[in-house]
């Protein structure tokens, strides 16, 4: 592609050191499609007549369907996708494959077959989140009233429901797609015609190849639209944190399911077997989404590196944004296809989450709102229960048990009735909060929203 200037062959070292095409072929169908519309607007120019520009167009559709059909040779001495394709091309229909590189360079091409494959993958995405989401809300559904201790510290704190807990993460998941959605708008400009940094002096209409690209508008700084990575940054951290709530619920139900919890069975589909200990059943599935998700993180950090120390405008450090891309979209969208599977096939064990929520320890902090209730300030109160709870302790009596008004006379007779999961449950109404009701009309939102 640059023989004129030089009289030496590339070293074959450099060569394979050099090349991406055995990661980036997978823009193949984007960089046709960037192609073609780059073409049109050639023969709009007046650079390609109208019988190249279909020439050109018939051999790109060709060369995209040999590709598809695993029919086509991608060659390291053509470095990436942009130069096999764009070889090929000339190599099938002669020379007028050679006019089609006019007034663009690899630099713009790579920058718009990105974002033209983020933009995919983004959806994908999107909807690979709602599957999962929708897997979570059944389960939520389905056990809705099944009263668990929630945790602070991983300290039985108070009561919720297992429908509130899962509803956490289809909250997470929300926001994991609102985050894709803003990325996908903020991307969705066209670089195509910002040249190797400058533009052209041939001058195409930028905004017809975006229009037909289904870009929204034209990038304005040639120099920016060549150097920039935010977008593949940004979606980066948008998978990455995507990846860190599938790790805490991983983490939730990995400790669910151990025999100290006891409260959830994973089914044997999604779960492994042991080589030595034949009792085991491990919850390999939430293991390896935990360990992804450093990857996850590790391929954020990796493209941040990279873009750190560049000088405007593109240098070759930037082919290294691709392996962290692929390697994020590739390990997110597995991750929530197995957790998918594996949520929609969980089973809560009632017996195990009522025997962890009938710890009377959970009412602490009710026992100490019904005293502020009879006018106690809140610091008095949480210093009374504590008490009482100390003596719980000391005098291994359940706290429910406990004869309350003989420890102090601010608990009346009725303190006791404070010990009812039903009403305490029953009590905690304000939005957000985990009455039965609010989760039942919660599920009922989910499910409008996400059909
Ligand atoms: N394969 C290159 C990349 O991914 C394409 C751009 C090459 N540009 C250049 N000036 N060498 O970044």
């Amino acid at each position: 592609m640059w023989k004129g200037r030089f009289t030496q062959d590339t070293s074959s070292l450099v060569e394979q050191f050099g090349e991406s095409i055995t990661y980036d072929w997978r823009l193949y169908a984007h960089d046709v499609a960037g192609s073609i519309a780059h073409a049109r607007a050639q023969s709009m120019a007046g650079l390609l007549t109208d019988e190249e520009f279909s020439i050109i167009e018939k051999g790109l559709i060709e060369i995209q369907a040999d590709i598809e059909a695993g029919k086509f040779e991608f060659k390291t001495s053509l470095e990436d996708i942009h130069m096999n394709i764009e070889a090929e091309l000339t190599n099938r229909i002669g020379p007028t494959g050679a006019k089609l590189h006019a007034a663009r360079s690899r630099n713009d091409q790579v920058a718009t077959d990105t974002r033209l494959y983020c933009r995919t993958e983004i959806d994908l995405l999107i909807a690979a989140c709602s599957h999962l989401q929708g897997a979570l809300l059944d389960r939520a559904q389905a056990y809705a009233d099944i009263v668990i201790p929630g945790y602070t510290h991983l300290q039985r704190g108070q009561p919720v429901t297992v429908g509130h807990h899962l509803l956490a993460y289809v909250e997470m998941l929300e926001r994991d797609k609102s985050r894709l959605a803003d990325c996908r708008q903020r991307l969705n400009i066209c670089p195509l015609g910002s040249g190797a940094l400058a533009g052209s002096t041939i001058n195409l209409d930028r905004e017809a190849i975006a229009k037909e690209l289904d870009f929204d508008g034209v990038t304005t700084n040639s120099m920016d639209a060549i150097a920039d990575r935010d977008h593949i940054a940004e979606l980066l951290f948008v998978i990455a944190l995507c990846g860190a709530h599938l790790s805490r619920l991983s983490e939730d139900l990995i400790l669910w399911c151990s025999a100290e919890f006891g409260f959830v069975t994973l089914s044997d589909a999604h779960t492994t077997g042991s080589s030595l200990m034949p009792q085991k059943k491990n919850p390999d599935v939430c293991e390896l989404t935990r360990g992804k998700t450093g990857r996850l993180v590790g391929n954020l950090m990796n493209l941040l590196v990279a873009i750190k120390g560049l000088p405007l405008t593109y240098n070759r450090d930037l082919q290294e944004d691709k392996p962290p891309l692929f390697d994020s979209i590739d390990t997110l969208k597995l991750t929530l296809a197995v957790n998918t599977e594996m949520i929609a096939a969980m089973e809560m064990n009632q017996d195990a989450c009522e025997g962890a929520a009938c710890d009377p320890m959970l009412l602490a902090t009710d026992l100490a709102d019904y005293l502020v209730k009879k006018g106690v300030p809140f610091r008095n109160a949480h210093e009374l229960v504590g008490k009482a709870v100390a003596e719980s302790i000391a005098s291994k009596t359940p706290l429910d048990q406990l004869d309350l008004p003989a420890l102090d006379e601010a608990f009346g007779s009725d303190a006791s009735e404070v010990f009812s999961l039903k009403k305490a449950l029953e009590a905690r109404t304000n939005p957000g909060a985990p009455s039965i009701e609010n989760v039942k009309s919660q599920i009922t939102r989910w499910k409008k929203l996400l059909t």
